[in-house]
């Protein structure tokens, strides 16, 4: 998916000219992987921009920087409002905001040393990550031959950079081979999720999700869809899939902020129930996206509205 470019990024400090933010080609994340990082959504609602569960996006920020004790020059609070100036000085209605710490230039060796992490924040336009029809005729999935990462090998719960080589992996593969995206197993053959989605299966009408003691990352979107699925009356069993459970289920989806919900339509050519989107795929987008045209309420405070005069 190709930037779309806008005006200005926010980098140590200060908002720069797009352009103008720039790092030394000896920086200690482009060699080793050491920055951690967030994806959120702001859409266009009748309040103006919101950002989607901003708070729930730093405290996780905040964490996978704890996982590798990494320095942060900036307290939450302060960020927060860093995340909203954005959005303003870019004059953008709905898009995708990009935080992002990492170890910048100063230390050649693997430890990074306990020198500051540099900071930057940007925010950019972005329609359907997993392509325009996605969001009703779902994609064409596969079960990569790479695993998502083992437990004890590095936490998959950070957001981190060195992470994704491996959702790199997943997702390259999967799509020179035709499909959009993979399926990452774990260890033990069970289902992870996508290269950059969590993932939910529907049998007998119960929503069946990976359970978070699975070398998962616990997804934001993957959390918002079990409490509105619950608000609804719908079962929400989070336990361990096993992978034939992608070949007998219902339904299938994604769940992400990129990819926000996204029906698998086939499994490793496999049709996914009748091969079209679910009805309760359907009900869970609608729950979903009615928060942003008010057509569901937002009982939880998950919208931050942007304010100013973006
Ligand atoms: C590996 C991985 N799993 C799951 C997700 C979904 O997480 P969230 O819903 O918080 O965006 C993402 C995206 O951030 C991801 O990169």
């Amino acid at each position: 998916m190709a930037i779309q470019e806008s005006k200005y990024i926010w980098h140590n400090g200060e908002l720069k000219d797009w352009h103008a933010a720039t790092v030394h080609v000896l920086t200690h994340a482009l060699h080793y992987g050491s920055s951690i990082f967030e994806g959120m959504r702001f859409y266009a609602t009748e309040k103006g921009p919101c950002i989607f569960r901003l708070d729930c996006h730093l405290k996780r920020f905040y964490e996978s920087a704890g996982f590798y004790r990494m320095p942060l020059n900036i307290e939450l609070a302060q960020l927060r409002e860093v995340c909203l100036q954005v959005i303003r000085a870019n004059e953008l209605e709905s898009g995708y905001l990009r935080p992002l710490a990492f170890h910048g230039y100063g230390s050649l060796g693997v430890d990074p040393g306990d020198r500051p992490a540099e900071l930057m924040v940007a925010a950019i336009a972005m329609g359907l990550y997993l392509g325009a029809e996605s969001r009703e005729k779902g994609v064409d999935v596969c079960v990569s031959s790479w695993q998502r990462v083992a437990p004890n090998t590095i936490p998959a719960a950070a957001k981190a950079g060195g992470n994704y080589l491996s959702s790199q992996l997943i997702h390259m593969e999967a799509v020179r081979n035709g499909y959009t995206e993979g399926i990452g197993l774990l260890q033990d053959g069970s289902v992870g999720e996508g290269s950059g989605e969590n993932i939910f299966l529907v049998r007998e009408g119960k929503l069946y999700t990976p359970q978070l003691s699975d070398s998962i990352l616990a997804g934001i979107t993957r959390d918002s869809v079990i409490q509105l699925a619950r608000d609804m009356g719908h079962e929400v069993v989070e336990t361990s899939i096993p992978r034939t459970m992608l070949h007998n289920s219902e339904e299938i989806f994604f769940t992400g902020t990129a990819a926000e919900i996204t029906p698998v339509r086939t499994v490793d050519r496999d049709p996914v129930g009748s091969g079209k989107r679910g009805p309760l795929t359907k009900t869970i987008q609608d729950a979903f996206f009615g928060l942003f045209d008010g057509s569901t309420e937002d009982r939880r405070g998950w919208l931050t509205a942007v304010g100013g005069n973006a």
